[in-house]
């Protein structure tokens, strides 16, 4: 069978016309990425969420711009039908739009991606403008930003209406072509979903958005500690893989691995 082709952004954000959902999950290196295309995903995110599930970090300020960049670069190779998107770390854009404009680009070159995540409220249109202009696509990411952690005082749903609508737009009309909205009341999420034209990727946003992001560490019960209320783990990874370790480790204390069939003669 003729592998399906290559998603490409427009392609992705003309989906927010049909009625199919998109579906996007992240991924951190070959064997993960390679399973999420095989499995049909839409697209795949080198998230800078890497910074707590890969790194054990608490928040995601510390990734940096090489360190996103050697995962992505890993992703984009396993990866044959999935839209890749990479976000942009802390400080990595805020600086000036030169230096957006060059770290983006060092993605894009060095990765084989095919577009940049940035989190941002409306003050960050012009940057978002400037990087479309120079061609290089944009997912935006408003609400919750995990990146303003310290500023936003925590790990809260974002209940501003006002603000929620304007950064969303302002996104839209800066030419993002899909906004994550993250940890946002269902009915907010649904508003800026009828009201703007390009696809909302929804994270803790209920199911009125077009599409639906998760970290597949949480989803695959990976993560070990707190998991936000709006994951559901759709296996326990970490059990199964808890009960093949110990297993393994029974097996070679009382000589029974390896085998004949894991010997040679
Ligand atoms: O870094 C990340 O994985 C993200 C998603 C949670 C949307 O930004």
């Amino acid at each position: 069978m003729a592998s399906p082709s290559p998603i490409t952004v427009p392609a992705f954000a003309e989906r927010k016309s049909s009625d199919q959902k998109l579906c996007m999950l992240t991924a951190y290196d070959f064997p993960t990425a390679e399973l999420l295309d095989q499995s049909g995903v839409d697209a795949i995110l080198v998230g800078d969420s890497l910074a707590n599930v890969i790194q054990g970090r608490e928040t995601t300020i510390p990734v940096t711009l090489d360190e996103i960049i050697y995962h992505a670069e890993i992703v984009c190779r396993a990866v044959k039908h999935a839209l890749v998107v990479v976000d942009m770390p802390f400080l990595s854009y805020h600086t000036g739009i030169e230096q957006a404009i060059a770290n983006a680009g060092r993605i894009l070159k060095q990765t084989g991606c095919q577009a940049v995540k940035l989190e941002g409220n409306a003050g960050q249109a012009a940057i978002v403008s400037s990087l479309v202009d120079v061609g290089i696509p944009v997912m935006a990411h408003v609400g919750l930003r995990p990146q303003s952690i310290h500023q936003m005082g925590g790990y809260r749903v974002q209940r501003d209406r006002e603000s929620l609508l304007r950064d969303a737009q302002a996104a839209q009309d800066a030419g993002a072509f899909a906004v994550v909205l993250e940890c946002l009341p269902v009915e907010i999420a649904r508003e800026i979903t009828e009201q703007i034209r390009i696809p909302t990727i929804g994270i803790g946003a209920g199911n009125g958005c077009d599409g639906q992001v998760l970290v597949t560490h949480d989803m695959l019960g990976l993560s070990s500690g707190y998991t936000p209320r709006f994951v559901r783990q759709f296996a326990n990874l970490r059990e199964t893989a808890r009960l093949a370790i110990e297993e393994y480790c029974q097996e070679v204390r009382t000589g029974k691995f390896p085998g004949n069939e894991q010997s040679y003669q």
